[in-house]
């Protein structure tokens, strides 16, 4: 049975096992391996870890692993089969110094309108996707696996529930998705360190695919489930808990991931992230969420009202935000979506008026405007999750709308 060491005190270590714990018993012998942790199936011996970048993990990466879906450890999960042309590499990086990367300068086409026309998102940009559970997170990020301009697709599904997993692979991301996406999946029961060791995965996967210079888009499901396991492995070795449970090392290991991805070094490939982040019941207090939102250069929020109407993608515009939008988009792209956005809140701040009949035409003219324009607004917004709705052509009907108020 293979463990990690995760902690210290004093003279004593602590270990977490990476598999699950069976038939152990008290006075079994612990045996330290001169290499880390490595799955079963490698041996020690022949492997390089002389060289020290190249001690640590190592998994399968390359090419082969294209449409494959594989768990935590690099093994296949999708009965496909061994891994084809792969060979391991380390999981341990150098990560790129923030003055080498090259700034966010380009638009990216994610397929969905609301997206691109309101919270255009830039290459190299990391974003969140703030939601409570059923309000269409997965379906939102099976589109943008479908339509968005991209090399590659990495998703990371880390901790969600096994149906779940299997759900979102055959029927969200479909053959279409599937065809040039790596998936790294690392459901809800495995231990909290293959969950870790999931996310981790997937980002090196990313990078890989970045470093040679391709334009990849990460989506990861979910970043909380990630603190929580944090939180389960550093609550274990006695790490006193914080805010809300969560002990202050989760807080360390959200930028650390999030910082890897982003603009590789001077304009060769790049890795477009998105996070989800369960924020349940739209508690403005979560930790995590609060965290996320502070390392993420934008985020976007799902609204379970939006949900429950119908009105899908269930994005709330007026809580949602792309702070890289001004440094992609036109300038007459960035007035019509601000205009947008002003009559968008006009509208929702009469809303209570409206429908209990007290709205008055002709009392004020910019909520006349914002009524009169609602339906096309709504209409702009809404999609189905089988149509891809391009960037230009988002661009386009957005300014061709506001050009009528
Ligand atoms: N764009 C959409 N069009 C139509 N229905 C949607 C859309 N997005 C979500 N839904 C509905 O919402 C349900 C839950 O969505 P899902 O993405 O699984 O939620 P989450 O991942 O946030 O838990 C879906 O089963 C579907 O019925
Ligand atoms: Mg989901």
């Amino acid at each position: 049975m293979l463990a990690e060491v995760v902690g210290f005190n004093g003279d004593r270590a602590f270990l977490m096992p990476t598999g699950e714990l069976h038939g152990l018993s008290s006075g079994a012998r612990v045996v330290p391996r001169p290499a880390p942790l490595l799955p079963p199936r490698w041996g020690v011996e022949n492997h390089p870890w002389r060289r020290s970048e190249d001690r640590g993990l190592h998994l399968p990466m390359g090419d082969g692993l294209l449409g494959r879906v594989i768990d935590s450890h690099g093994q296949p999960l999708d009965r496909l089969g061994p891994l084809q042309h792969t060979r391991e590499e380390p999981m341990v990086r150098r990560p790129i110094n923030a003055m080498d990367r090259d700034p966010i300068r380009t638009p990216l086409d994610t397929g969905v309108r609301a997206i691109n026309a309101l919270l255009t998102v830039g290459r190299g940009q990391r974003l969140g996707l703030f939601a409570g559970t059923g309000v269409g997170k997965s379906v939102l990020l099976g589109m943008m696996a479908r339509y968005t301009r991209a090399d590659v697709i990495v998703v990371g599904l880390i901790g969600e529930r096994g149906r779940e997993v299997k759900e979102f692979i055959e029927d969200i991301l479909g053959e279409e998705g599937r065809a040039r996406s790596v998936v790294v999946a690392a459901p809800a029961d495995a231990p909290p360190l293959m969950r870790m060791q999931g996310a981790t995965y997937a980002t090196a996967i990313a990078e890989h695919f970045r470093d040679r210079g391709l334009h990849v888009l990460l989506l990861m499901d979910s970043l909380t489930r990630y603190a929580m396991a944090q939180r389960e492995i550093a609550l274990a070795i006695g790490e006193p808990p914080a805010t809300k449970g969560y002990p202050p090392s989760c807080f360390a290991k959200l930028p650390q991931l999030v910082e890897r991805s982003g603009n590789g070094l001077n304009g060769v490939g790049s890795i477009t992230a998105f996070y989800t982040v369960l924020s349940e019941g739209d508690d403005p207090q979560d930790p995590i969420a609060d965290a996320a939102r502070g390392i993420l250069d934008g985020h976007i929020v799902l609204s379970r009202e939006l949900a429950e109407g119908g009105h899908y993608p269930a994005i709330d515009v007026e809580r949602s935000v792309s702070r890289v939008m001004t440094a992609v988009a036109a300038r007459e792209h960035l007035v019509a979506a601000r205009r947008m956005r002003q009559l968008l809140a006009k509208v929702n701040k009469a809303r209570d008026l409206i429908q209990i009949g007290a709205y008055q035409p002709g009392h004020d003219a910019e909520l006349d405007v914002a009524v009169r324009m609602q339906p096309q607004m709504n209409a702009l917004l809404q999609q189905d999750m089988h149509d891809a709705a391009a960037l230009d052509t988002s661009r386009a009907q957005l300014v061709h709308l506001m050009n009528q108020t």
